[in-house]
């Protein structure tokens, strides 16, 4: 890199638009980015931040960004070298992610930094309610370490100009203790099987990107209610996060206040997960589950609600979690035109047997046991897991394990998952066996047959059939 031109910082600063070209630095390297800046999956305003200076102090806190892949590709707009003397030195910032939590050691890493992980299918379809330590986690920032005696919940209703603060204190003894059995999906869930049909940006997950756990807390309707906060179609709850980007923007996102009020709808500001304080992953001291809907508008470490006309502007909430036509591609995507990510769409996944775990259980009588999950968004109920191991030829009914309707159950209100499973036959000298899943909720949606046909360049909402091929011998 010896060839090319030497430039200084004030060289660099001229170029921090679209008109003069954006330059950035990274290291002593200087790189014209303009044509990618379309193409960024983090949004054009984030990648602007950068424009005309430095790209070291973001990439350290989205430090997914330092492997090969990228950095490879960012070569490829190099143009020179920064003078020596003008490199910025990021060393007295500290690292934001020294701070976090013990982990568990056997969940399947997607990205270490931020942390985003999930747990072995085989183990997570064993649990009915997901214990805490085996529910996936799926942080975009460093955890912010929350000390429970100096929390805050700070609350603005924009309309009647009501301002107030809560502590964990008052929510827990101002409010009645309400509970909720729910899914958090992440919109990503199953990206990677989208992934294998055409290249999506994110990371790779598997059908591990969600759990079914017990939030207990406050509910959200009582909490506005108690505030005045009347019904109104056309407003939306802002959530917002303690954990904070380089520009001290919190992580956000809001829902429609309808979702918020209706008393069906079971949306809980959660301090407790299955029974015990949430953990720092989870969103210690609270985070806000809202059952049915996609993973990323159930904010953790909650500091913030706002009750306004409009929506979040976070990047999550306009820029990502949304789905396009399979012929939207980087240069003709218009995030500004399609809708957020809500209620989630019906999907299954095959969990036992895992083809990477090599694990199969057969019954006395020869059968391999095959055991799944199914969940629908928006409080759907899954009527049927149809199972097919001859290509489609013949389906066969899982059995289902499921909540029965009853006092905070019934229907639109299936806000928790259901297990299901079906004794597969196979023949005594068969070597391999192809089983397909597709749920059916009570709407009668079920799964699409491909991601052909549903792909999306972000690979969300990736629901197509689960469909596992197993060498038995
Ligand atoms: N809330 C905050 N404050 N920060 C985050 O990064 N991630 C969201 C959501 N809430 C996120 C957040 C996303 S994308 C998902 S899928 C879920 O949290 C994951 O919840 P979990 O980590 O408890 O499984």
């Amino acid at each position: 890199r010896r060839d090319l031109p030497t430039f200084s910082a004030q060289d660099v600063s001229k170029h921090s638009n679209e008109k003069t070209g954006v330059w950035v630095t990274y290291g002593i390297g200087v790189y014209d980015i303009t044509k990618f800046i379309s193409e960024h999956p983090g949004s054009k305003k984030n990648i602007m931040l950068g424009a005309g200076v430095s790209i070291e102090p973001f990439w350290h806190t989205y430090q997914f960004h330092k492997e090969a892949k990228i950095l490879k590709m960012l070569e490829k707009f190099r143009i020179g070298n920064l003078k020596p003397e003008d490199r910025i030195s990021i060393q007295n910032q500290g690292n934001p992610y020294d701070n976090e939590p013990v982990r568990n050691l056997d969940f399947i890493e997607r990205s270490k930094i931020p942390y985003n992980a999930e747990p072995h299918l085989t183990q997570l379809v064993e649990h009915f309610i997901t214990p805490v330590e085996l529910f996936y986690v799926r942080n975009h920032l460093p955890v912010p370490d929350i000390d429970i005696n100096e929390y805050e919940l700070e609350v603005d209703i924009t309309s009647t100009g009501v301002s107030r603060t809560f502590s964990m204190n008052d929510l827990k003894t101002k409010f009645e203790k309400a509970g909720v059995t729910a899914v958090v999906m992440c919109g990503g869930n199953r990206r990677s099987e989208m992934n294998a049909v055409k290249e999506v940006r994110g990371l790779g997950w598997g059908g591990g990107a969600c759990g079914n756990a017990i939030f207990t807390g406050v509910r959200l309707c009582d909490f506005l209610t108690a505030m005045g906060v009347k019904s109104d179609e056309k407003s939306h709850v802002i959530l917002e996060g303690y954990d904070r980007d380089p520009t001290y923007t919190p992580y956000s996102a809001s829902i429609p206040l309808s979702k918020a009020l209706d008393p069906r709808g079971d949306v809980i500001l959660a301090y407790e997960m299955n029974g015990e304080p949430l953990n720092r992953d989870h969103g210690f001291p609270l985070r806000c589950v809202v059952p049915g809907v996609v993973g990323s508008r159930q904010v953790k470490w909650l500091g913030r609600i706002i009750i306004g006309d409009v929506e979040s502007d976070s990047h999550w909430q306009q820029n990502d979690y949304k789905s396009f036509s399979p012929s939207v591609d980087w240069d003709t995507v218009d995030f500004s035109k399609a809708p957020a990510i809500q209620h989630m769409p019906v999907t299954s996944a095959i969990c036992s047997p895992n083809p990477d775990h090599h694990e199969i259980k057969f019954t006395a009588d020869g059968k391999m046991e095959v055991k799944g999950y199914a969940y629908s968004g928006g409080g759907n109920k899954i009527i049927r897991v149809d199972v097919t191991w001859d290509q489609g030829k013949t389906w066969h009914p899982a059995d289902l394990v499921q909540l029965e309707d009853g006092e905070n159950v019934s229907a639109g209100r299936h806000y928790a998952w259901t297990l299901w499973n079906i004794n597969v036959p196979v023949e005594k000298n068969q070597h391999y066996v192809e089983v397909w899943s597709k749920a059916v909720d009570s709407n009668y949606n079920c799964q699409p047959e491909t991601f052909k046909n549903t792909w999306n360049l972000r690979g969300v909402v990736a629901n197509a059939y689960s469909r596992i091929g197993i060498n038995l011998k």
